[in-house]
């Protein structure tokens, strides 16, 4: 049986990548693609023989990037789309033709605490539990059904950058498990 094959989309770091190629079951990371062309991620998936596409939208455009990158990821038989710290908005045109088929991982237990900044404003509202989700993109932020969630205590004396960092944690061991799940469904 050939594996599902998984293009992730990143802008910096990836260490969600990393995990996601790390820990792959039932599918294979086929294209690692960057909007970032600097991107720390770009280059780990390089040394690791995987096919990598890089392009900047910046003086191009966000409709000629998009198609640049689809056919990018066509090329290379992407079937399902994983973001992992894409920090760009697609398109309403390129999500509805991968509806259902673009998944993201986001620091907060969705539907709480959408967009930016969400480990500052869980420990601002005083929540006990923080944590990640993976969900299907949508058109809407940050909006379409959770798949997952890992939670994580929030400790009394922790900052943004400590919970960031047991959330990460938590994102690493949460992301591989739900994209084997949800190619094999
Ligand atoms: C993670 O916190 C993820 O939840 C968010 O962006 C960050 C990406 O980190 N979407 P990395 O590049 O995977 O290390």
């Amino acid at each position: 049986m050939t594996e599902c094959k998984v293009g992730i989309l990143l802008s910096g770091r990836g260490s969600n990548m990393m995990a996601l190629v790390e820990q792959a079951h039932g599918y294979t990371v086929a294209m690692v693609a960057s909007d970032k062309p600097a991107a720390a991620g770009l280059a780990w998936a390089r040394g690791r023989g995987i096919a990598t596409f890089a392009l900047s939208p910046k003086g191009i455009g966000k409709a000629a990037y998009e198609r640049a990158l689809e056919d990018a990821l066509r090329e290379a038989g992407v079937e399902i789309i994983a973001l992992a710290g894409y920090m760009r908005l697609l398109s309403d045109a390129f999500v509805g033709r991968w509806r259902g088929r673009i998944v993201n991982i986001h620091p907060s237990l969705l539907p709480k605490y959408k967009g930016l900044d969400t480990h500052a404003r869980a420990i601002a509202a005083g929540d006990a539990i923080a944590g990640c989700s993976v969900h299907i993109v949508t058109e809407e932020l940050d909006g379409g059904d959770v798949l997952g969630q890992g939670e994580v205590p929030i400790e009394p004396d922790d900052t943004p950058d400590t919970l960031a960092a047991r959330v990460l944690a938590a994102e690493h061991g949460l992301y591989p498990r739900i994209l084997s799940a949800f190619v094999a469904r």
